[in-house]
């Protein structure tokens, strides 16, 4: 995929684990613009290519704005962005992409962030804030040491439109979420963007009032638990040219089909940010990823083969 060339011009501590990365264009030329909800893709070194949400406000073509929180956990992008990353570094970017848009119709947003899930909420607040949208934002962290961008949520524009909570007991939030999600005004739609457990907490409390469709997800990480599970050994045939391989326990389609040169573009190998997709003509996948909806992942006809598997024997790719 064709990549876009920017200089890291600021680089800027947000919170006591995060910092965000300015980038601009390296060669003057205008970036292309983008919606709330998209990410980029950062090509940090050779092979480590992470995804990252812009959070910029609306029609700024001249910078992208990512941030990055350090995660102990780091499979090293984190770590590679906040210790290697320097102001004045040219880097590549792709274009951006959106997997989280906002929903046009909807008469109202509630945007609920957890963490570093802030950062696509906020270009989201900032692009609603701008079109003269009803929204609201209520923003989680631990302290206000550790809530990004807390000035300027903080500010006159975002007053009685932002509400931030810290440190709130596992309880409280239940109880706190079950008050704020028992209801849901016509038309209204619900955003969610943070760590698994906050997201599963809040998709189950929405889930008896809020219909799927109105609720809009933006995982930065794969469940670890659906990772894990089982790994029998099944055979992928590509349909194009009539081929079956063995893809074994322990190995990845996209792994086992690059073995045979045969390359599918991947990104963050995760399952979460849709590059791989690739159409399924026959067989029964075993979605492991979180990227599908539930409603595709029940049609069967798509698989994203970084991650998942297959529940049949069989698994015929449109390949
Ligand atoms: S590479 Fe990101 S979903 Fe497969």
């Amino acid at each position: 995929m064709a990549t876009l060339t920017v200089k890291v011009n600021r680089v800027a501590q947000e919170s006591l684990d995060i910092k965000s990365f300015e980038l601009i264009s390296a060669t003057g030329d205008p970036l292309p613009p983008f919606a709330a909800g998209s990410h980029v893709d950062v090509h940090i070194d050779s092979g480590l290519i992470r995804q990252y949400s812009l959070c910029n406000g609306p029609h700024e073509t001249d910078r992208y704005l990512i941030a990055v929180k350090k995660e102990p956990e780091s499979r090293g992008g984190s770590r590679a962005m906040h210790e290697r990353i320097r102001e004045g570094d040219v880097i590549a970017v792709s274009a951006p992409r959106n997997n989280f848009p906002i929903e046009q119709q909807a008469k109202h947003h509630l945007l609920l962030a957890g963490g570093i899930g802030i950062t696509p909420v906020f270009s989201m607040a900032r692009h609603l804030l701008a079109a003269g949208e009803s929204f609201e934002l209520q923003y989680f962290t631990r302290s206000i040491q550790h809530t990004a961008f807390h000035a300027l949520l903080s500010g006159l524009d975002f007053k009685r439109r932002v509400t931030f909570h810290y440190a709130i007991e596992p309880d409280a939030l239940r109880a706190y979420l079950r008050k704020l999600l028992w209801h849901r005004p016509e038309g209204a739609h619900l955003y969610l963007c943070g760590p698994r457990q906050f997201m599963d907490l809040v998709e189950t409390t929405a889930a008896p009032t809020w219909p799927p469709e109105a609720v809009h997800l933006e995982y930065f990480a794969a469940d670890p638990m659906s990772l894990t599970g089982s790994q029998e050994t099944f055979q992928v045939r590509l349909a194009r040219s009539d081929t079956t391989f063995a893809v074994p326990a322990g190995r990845s389609i996209v792994e086992v089909l690059a073995e045979h040169g045969v390359h599918i573009e991947t990104s963050c190998e995760q399952g979460v940010c849709g590059t791989c997709l690739t159409g399924v003509l026959d067989g029964v996948p075993d979605h492991r990823d979180v990227f599908l909806t539930d409603a595709e992942k029940q049609a069967c006809d798509k698989i994203m083969p970084c991650v998942s598997r297959a529940k049949s024997l069989l698994l015929v790719l449109d390949l």
